[in-house]
């Protein structure tokens, strides 16, 4: 279908470590259309961050499919060709960037393949980037150790956006965070998906997945228990092991905000 982004099917993927193989993902398919957004949900260790990874090209599968706009990339290598313009962003952000490198350079860096793209063209583009997750211009010349937890989120996604991604997988990326600075990379990804971008969207907090998500889908030990609109989950699931995530996790929530 023309309009859909990513396309992932029947993914298998077990680890086995000292004998004991562990079922990461089990059958799983699921589509992205444009501008619409998928999260995935499930206990530690549920393999949300494995089927991400499998999408990204960083991990291999056993067997299946992954298509990127139409066009099939390998499950069984790191053939990121077939994955230009798709990119991962991870939870925590002061560990995803070069502490060496200033904004500017993580940024030049990062589109160094849009070779023909000249310097000045580059600086207006990480401009544009910046201006798009609300920082400044002054922040291209700051280090890493200069920024906030949330600023140094907002340049991982700057950084994603280097390379106008049709598809942004985020992998708890405001686990690190605290409530307000959440919120606004909430906003950021909402306006993100307004103009055409796809997520994947991965995460313990199902408030704020169901801000975002138009679906999600919720896994244990790698298999799907079931999909549906986000409201329909958070609200009228009748299966135990959904009601049980949403109620621990609101659970720890209560507690945390108690303490
Ligand atoms: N490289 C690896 N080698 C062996 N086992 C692995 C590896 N990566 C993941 N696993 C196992 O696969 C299962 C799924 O892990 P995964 O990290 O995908 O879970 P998750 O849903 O992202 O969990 P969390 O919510 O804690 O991030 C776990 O049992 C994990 O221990
Ligand atoms: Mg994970």
């Amino acid at each position: 279908m023309k309009d859909v982004v990513l396309k992932v099917v029947s993914l298998k993927k077990t680890f086995c470590r000292k004998n004991v193989r562990v079922c990461a993902a089990a059958d799983i398919s699921f589509e992205i259309k444009k501008g619409r957004c998928l999260g995935l949900i499930g206990e530690s260790g549920s393999g949300k961050s494995t089927i991400a990874q499998i999408i990204a090209g960083f991990e291999r599968a056993d067997e299946g499919s992954v298509f990127f706009n139409d066009k099939e990339c390998l499950v069984s290598r790191q053939d990121f060709n077939s994955r230009y313009g798709m990119q991962l962003i991870f939870q925590n952000p002061e560990s995803s960037l070069n502490p060496r490198m200033k904004v500017r350079e993580i940024l030049f860096e990062a589109a160094r393949y849009l070779s023909d793209l000249n310097k000045e063209q580059m600086e207006k583009l990480a401009k544009e980037v910046l201006s798009q997750v609300h920082l400044p211009d002054k922040y291209l010349g700051r280090y890493p150790y200069e920024l906030s937890g949330g600023e140094c989120q907002r340049v991982a996604i700057a950084r994603a956006l280097m390379l106008s991604p049709g598809l942004l997988i985020c992998d708890e990326i405001t686990s690190a965070l605290d409530v307000l600075v959440q919120a606004q990379i909430m906003d950021i990804l909402k306006g993100l998906k307004e103009k055409g971008i796809s997520i994947l969207f991965i995460t313990h907090d199902l408030a704020l997945a169901e801000e975002i998500c138009d679906e999600i889908l919720v896994l244990k030990e790698g298999r799907e228990v079931e999909r549906g609109s986000a409201y329909d989950i958070m609200h009228r699931s009748t299966k135990e092991y959904t009601k049980l995530l949403i109620d621990s996790i609101l659970t720890v929530k209560e507690y945390e905000e108690t303490t």
